[in-house]
C-alpha cells in the first residue's frame, strides 16, 4: 500500500539528518550536471513528496540487475532512498507468494493507475509465449497490462533495454527490449549488465522533484551518465594518448597502468558512468581493476566479437575506425598524433 508519509517525514523517522539528505541531494545534482543551486531546492521538493509507488517486475534476467540495486556494499543514503519508495510488487524479494502476490500485483495497478514508475529488468521472449509465464501469463502480455497504467517505466539493464543476453545470436527464444512492446509511455533506459545502482536512484530521485523524467539521448537514456563513453573519462586516457599500450594482462605496461585498448578495452565505444561515478561505493571499475571494458551497456555487445580482441571495427562502428586509426599513429609518432586523436575523438563525439 502507498505510504501517506512524505519521503521527508520517512527519512526522519529512519534518523537520516538533514545535513546528510542535503549532501545526498548535492550529489545526486552534480552527478546529473545540475547546477549546485538546485541541491536545496531538490531537498526540499524530495522532501515533500509522497513515495512514488514502484511496480518491478523481472523477465528473462540473471537477478544481477536487482542485486546491483540492493547489495550495496554498505547501508548508504542512495539505497535508504530507494527503499522508501513504496515496492508494491517484486516478486523475488516480495513476502507473499502464489495467488497472494498475483493478487498484490493487480491490487498496486488498481490502485495507483496512471501514477506508479514501473521498473522492468529482463528481455522479453516474443517466440513461444511458453518460454516466460508467471501465474499462467505470457510476459510479453504482464508487460503490456501492467505498462497501461504507469506513468513511466525504467528499463533496467542491457537486457530490458536493448535484449542483452537473451537476445544474443541466434536468440533462440526471439527476445526483445520493452521498448519493443510498449510504444506510448515514456521509457527510460538504464543499459549495464548490471547497470549502476546510484544511476537509478538519480532518475527516480529527478522524477521526484521534477515531476519529470531527465533528458534523454537517441536510445533514451539519461544524457547525464551516457552522455559520455567510458574512453571520454577514463583515467588511462593519457596513456592512450601517448600511445602506451599494456600488450598482455601482466606486463610491464599493465603494471605501469598502461592503456587497455589493445586488449580489446572497448571504452572508446561504450557510454556509461563507469569511470566518474564506479562501483561499490566508488571504490573502482573494470578498467581499475585491470581488465578491459568488454561494452556491457551496449546495444548487442554480446555479438560485437571477442572481447579480448582490439575493438573489431567492421562489427562497430565508423567510430571505432578513426579511433584505431589515432591508436595506431598515437603508437607511432608520439604525442603529436595524441593531439591528432584528441581532434578526431571531439569530432567523433560531436558527429554522432
Ligand atoms: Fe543479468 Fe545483465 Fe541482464 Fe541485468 S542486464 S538481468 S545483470 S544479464
Ligand atoms: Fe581507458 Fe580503454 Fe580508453 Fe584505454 S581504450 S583509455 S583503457 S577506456
Ligand atoms: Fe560495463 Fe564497461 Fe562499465 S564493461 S561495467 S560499461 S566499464
Amino acid at each position: 500500500m502507498p505510504s501517506e508519509l512524505t519521503l521527508g517525514e520517512s527519512l526522519a523517522a529512519r534518523g537520516v539528518s538533514r545535513r546528510a539528505f542535503l549532501k545526498f541531494c548535492a550529489s545526486i545534482a552534480s552527478a546529473m550536471a545540475l547546477p549546485p543551486s538546485v541541491a536545496p531546492a531538490m531537498a526540499e521538493a524530495m522532501a515533500k513528496a509522497k513515495r512514488p509507488s514502484v511496480i518491478y517486475l523481472s523477465f528473462q534476467e540473471c537477478t544481477g540487475c536487482l542485486e546491483s540495486l540492493t547489495r550495496a556494499h554498505q547501508a548508504s543514503l542512495e539505497t535508504l532512498i530507494f527503499d522508501l519508495v513504496s515496492l508494491e510488487y517484486q516478486h523475488t524479494i516480495m513476502a507473499p507468494s502464489g495467488e497472494a502476490a498475483e493478487r498484490s500485483l493487480h491490487q498496486a495497478i488498481e490502485e495507483n493507475r496512471g501514477k506508479y514508475v514501473l521498473i522492468v529488468d529482463g528481455a522479453i521472449p516474443l517466440g513461444d509465449p511458453g518460454y516466460g509465464t508467471v501465474a499462467g501469463q505470457s510476459f510479453a502480455d504482464i508487460m503490456t497490462e501492467t505498462a497501461k497504467g504507469a506513468a513511466a517505466i525504467l528499463a533496467v539493464g542491457t537486457c530490458a533495454s536493448f535484449g542483452g543476453l537473451p537476445k544474443a545470436d541466434p536468440n533462440p527464444t526471439g527476445a526483445v527490449p520493452v521498448s519493443h512492446i510498449v510504444k506510448d509511455k515514456p521509457i527510460v533506459n538504464i543499459p549495464g549488465c548490471p547497470p549502476i545502482a546510484v544511476v537509478m536512484t538519480s532518475v527516480v530521485a529527478h522524477f521526484l522533484t521534477f515531476g519529470k523524467l531527465p533528458d534523454l539521448d537517441h536510445l533514451n537514456r539519461p544524457k547525464a551518465f551516457f552522455g559520455d563513453t567510458i574512453h571520454d573519462r577514463c583515467y588511462r586516457r593519457p596513456f592512450y594518448d601517448q600511445g602506451k599500450f599494456a600488450k598482455t594482462f601482466d606486463d610491464a605496461g599493465a603494471r605501469q597502468g598502461w592503456c587497455l585498448y589493445e586488449l580489446g578495452c572497448k571504452g572508446p565505444v561504450t557510454y556509461n558512468a563507469c569511470a566518474t561515478v564506479k562501483w561499490n561505493g566508488g571504490v573502482s571499475f573494470p578498467i581499475e581493476s585491470g581488465h578491459g571494458c568488454i561494452g556491457c551497456s551496449e546495444p548487442d555487445f554480446w555479438d560485437r566479437g571477442s572481447f579480448y580482441q582490439p575493438l573489431p571495427m567492421s562489427l562497430w562502428t565508423n567510430r571505432g575506425k578513426t579511433l584505431a586509426a589515432a591508436a595506431a599513429a598515437g603508437a607511432a609518432i608520439g604525442a603529436g598524433a595524441a593531439i591528432a586523436s584528441r581532434m578526431r575523438q571531439r569530432k567523433l563525439v560531436e558527429e554522432k
